[in-house]
């Protein structure tokens, strides 16, 4: 039998429920990574669990709970107990992490919390691990999923901010209470922990300016669509004047920002240094499973000692033909039924055009198209076709 670990798990909602089916699910996956079996020694919910019980009968806690108290105090007896902790918490970590990193420390146990920014993005590994050596001028986030969901549903149908939360409410993106996430408390947690890892120094919630999007209307989405703007809700912690600021408001964003096409519910952090120039990481930012995932990963790296990269346990064959929506470009003989019978050549392979244009060269056009996708040996095929129409 393979060594066991314990894992405590405190809360049973949204995340940890998510985060115990998923540990049963993986569970032999994770013991290939890191020799030992993890198994849940204890759930704590307000009706069920002890926590002394479950803290002694297990190697590692999960804080899934949410709010501060008690989760503060059941972070720090878990680690002074030298237990490592896992936790999906912001408001704690934005309030009491200085406090908390130096039990960690003090303990000699790891406190890890990717969880708690970003949803899954793993910008908290990348800012303390992969990016640790690159420093840091400025982190721009949209990280609340709620927010997020609701200006770009503003944006794409034209909807007032009442139907739009309304809507996110209805497809669980919001909360039956959702101030924290519209009026910018959420993000202004996010962002506090993410200044305090970006530039090393310690960031105080009350420090973070922050305004939400609840005061905004159709006609503000309006103004940023004549401009040629996207209009987000956007956290801002940067290097100024030897200083730091950091700060959540709604800004206009031009089209060829990073974060300008991230929409619906997913989050994305830009990182930008001289020495890496600029990072972004985008993905969904919340949600059951997602956070879940995202705490496991948190688990795993806590059982092992990093940078261990172990036998692969599978051998997956690579498909070589895969199926793509390809762009072609050709130029043509400008006469009438080229077209159609570029068409009909691509046809016979079970290429089908989605979009084409067609511009004017003198005697010759250049057809340019986008095709509906297509395994790749069918659009060689339809290429070697076409190419001999086009030159025979
Ligand atoms: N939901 C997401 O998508 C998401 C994404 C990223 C981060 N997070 C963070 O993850 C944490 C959990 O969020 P959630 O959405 O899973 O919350 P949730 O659905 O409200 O679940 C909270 C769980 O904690 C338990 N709990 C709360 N207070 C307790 C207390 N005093 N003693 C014992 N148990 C208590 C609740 O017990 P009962 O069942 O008895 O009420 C419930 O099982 C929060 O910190 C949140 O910010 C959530």
């Amino acid at each position: 039998m393979p060594e066991t670990f314990s894992v405590g798990l405190l809360g049973h909602g949204t995340v940890g429920a998510a985060f115990a089916e998923l540990l049963r699910e993986r569970a032999e996956g994770v013991e290939h990574v890191t020799g030992l079996r993890p198994e849940l020694s204890g759930v704590l919910t307000r009706s069920r669990g002890d926590f002394d019980d479950i803290l002694e009968n297990s190697d590692l806690i999960v804080e899934v709970m949410g709010g501060l108290d008690p989760a503060r105090d059941y972070v720090l007896r878990a680690m002074q107990a030298g237990k490592h902790v896992v936790t999906a918490n912001k408001q704690l970590l934005a309030r009491h992490g200085e406090e908390l990193w130096e039990c960690a420390r003090n303990n000699g146990v790891q406190l890890r919390f990717e969880a708690a920014v970003g949803g899954v993005v793993p910008v908290i590994r990348v800012l303390q691990e992969s990016l640790a050596g690159a420093h840091v001028e400025r982190v721009t986030g949209i990280v609340n999923g709620t927010s997020n969901f609701i200006l770009s549903q503003m944006a794409e149908h034209g909807s007032s901010y009442a139907e739009a939360l309304a809507e996110a409410q209805r497809l669980g993106y919001a909360e039956a209470d959702p101030t924290e996430d519209v009026n910018g408390a959420d993000a202004a947690a996010k962002m506090a922990i993410l200044a305090r890892l970006a530039f090393d120094t310690p960031v105080r919630l009350d420090d973070v300016r922050f305004e939400g999007i609840d005061h905004l209307t159709a006609d503000d989405m309006q103004y940023a669509r004549d401009l040629g703007l996207g209009l987000k809700l956007i956290g801002t912690a940067e290097r100024v004047d030897g200083g730091i600021s950091v700060r959540v408001h709604p800004a206009f964003l031009y089209p060829g920002h990073p974060l300008a096409s991230v929409n619906g519910s997913f989050n994305a952090v830009t990182i930008e240094s001289d020495a890496i120039t600029e990072v972004t990481l985008s993905g969904p930012g919340a949600g059951g499973s997602q956070t879940a995932s995202s705490v496991l990963g948190d688990v795993i790296s806590a059982m092992i000692p990093p940078a261990s990269t172990p036998e692969t346990s599978e051998s997956l064959p690579i498909v070589e033909d895969v199926s793509n929506a390809f762009y072609l470009s050709m130029e043509v003989d400008d006469q009438p039924g080229v077209l159609a019978q570029v068409a009909e050549v691509l046809g016979m392979q079970g290429a089908s055009i989605k979009s084409v244009l067609q511009r004017g060269l003198g005697t010759h056009a250049r057809l340019t198209m986008v095709l509906h996708p297509l395994l790749e040996s069918r659009f060689y095929g339809a290429v070697q076709l076409v190419s001999r129409m086009v030159y025979e």
